[in-house]
């Protein structure tokens, strides 16, 4: 089974991290010295994964800006001997091919896969939600990958989450238990109520999904009130014999879509970096210790006369 494609749904408004979405798209926050985009795009080429369908809308420019050529720049970059910055902007350009759709509405997670439907064929592709940053020895999406060759169905990825935070994720619901990180899946439910939750799995955005993900969205498409939801989606899919999986994927997950988990992010992230690592770790030590800048402002004033 090869999966080469995958579908990027990069067209919501980011209203939980407004004012700075106004005119900047969430997909281009800032994670260290690169947009959270490129860390997507970099675990799919880590997955082997090169052929790119991005679902964006108005004022989302500035990502395929970012994942172009920008010849004058990289023309400065090699005459100035600039080579490691040089390959920084132009590795994942030359890598990977990128396609955009766009959707004119916000008309939920399972229309953005849906529009994207001619450009997959009668094969596996995945999806990834920006949002979710995944950070760990293996990429996110190989995980998923290796389960779905193994297992030759879908997989989703999912982790264990608090009971009360079930009502802001899609939930599995558990057929069978194969080993202590593989479950084939009963059926999933989106944002259910703490109380009627089939469990306390998650699904955290990466997906890989049969074609026939878009048929079954075509059938539920016409009930669908308000969004048409990937997860309902799915569970319409295993209707037609398609078998799901769900992965409890190693690694550290972080939710980008809110500002205390970019913050979160842009710290765990910074403490892995070998070059960033040890500063802000002697940063986060010192934070309310006689050491700290912060402490004691007047500490540190120096008198030289
Ligand atoms: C989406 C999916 C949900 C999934 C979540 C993971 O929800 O609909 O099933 O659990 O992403 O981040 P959203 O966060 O877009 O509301």
């Amino acid at each position: 089974m090869d999966i080469t494609k995958a579908i990027i749904p990069a067209a919501g408004l980011g209203t939980r991290f407004l004012p700075y979405t106004k005119a900047i798209p969430k997909e281009m926050l800032p994670l260290l010295n690169k947009p959270a985009i490129q860390y997507i795009i970099e675990e799919c080429l880590a997955s082997n994964v090169k052929d790119f369908f991005l679902i964006t809308s108005r004022n989302k420019q500035a990502i395929a800006n970012h994942l172009d050529s920008d010849p004058g720049l990289e023309h400065s970059l090699q005459e100035h001997g600039k080579l490691d910055l040089l390959s920084s902007i132009s590795r994942i350009v030359r890598a990977a091919q990128f396609t955009y759709i766009r959707q004119s509405e916000t008309l939920g997670l399972g229309h953005a896969i849906w529009l994207a439907r001619h450009s997959i064929g009668k094969e596996y592709f995945s999806v990834l939600l920006p949002d979710d940053i995944i950070s760990g020895k293996m990429a996110g999406l190989a995980q998923l990958m290796r389960i779905a060759q193994q297992e030759k169905a879908s997989v989703v990825a999912v982790q264990e989450v608090p009971h009360d935070l079930v009502s802001n994720y899609g939930v599995i619901s558990i057929k069978k238990q194969i080993t202590p990180n593989l479950f084939q899946v009963g059926h999933l439910v989106e944002k259910p109520d703490p109380k009627n939750t089939p469990s306390n799995l998650a699904i955290i955005g990466r997906y890989v999904l049969s074609h026939k993900i878009f048929q079954a969205l075509d059938e539920i498409s016409g009930y669908a009130t308000n969004e048409l939801q990937l997860t309902d989606g799915i569970t319409q899919m295993m209707k037609h014999n398609e078998k799901v999986f769900a992965y409890k994927i190693q690694g550290v997950r972080y939710d980008i879509g809110n500002p205390i988990g970019w913050l979160k992010a842009s710290i765990g992230l910074a403490l892995q970096n070998t070059e960033y690592g040890p500063h802000i770790k002697k940063y986060l030590d010192e934070l309310n210790t006689p050491q700290s800048f912060l402490y004691d402002n007047n500490k540190n004033i120096t008198h030289y006369e």
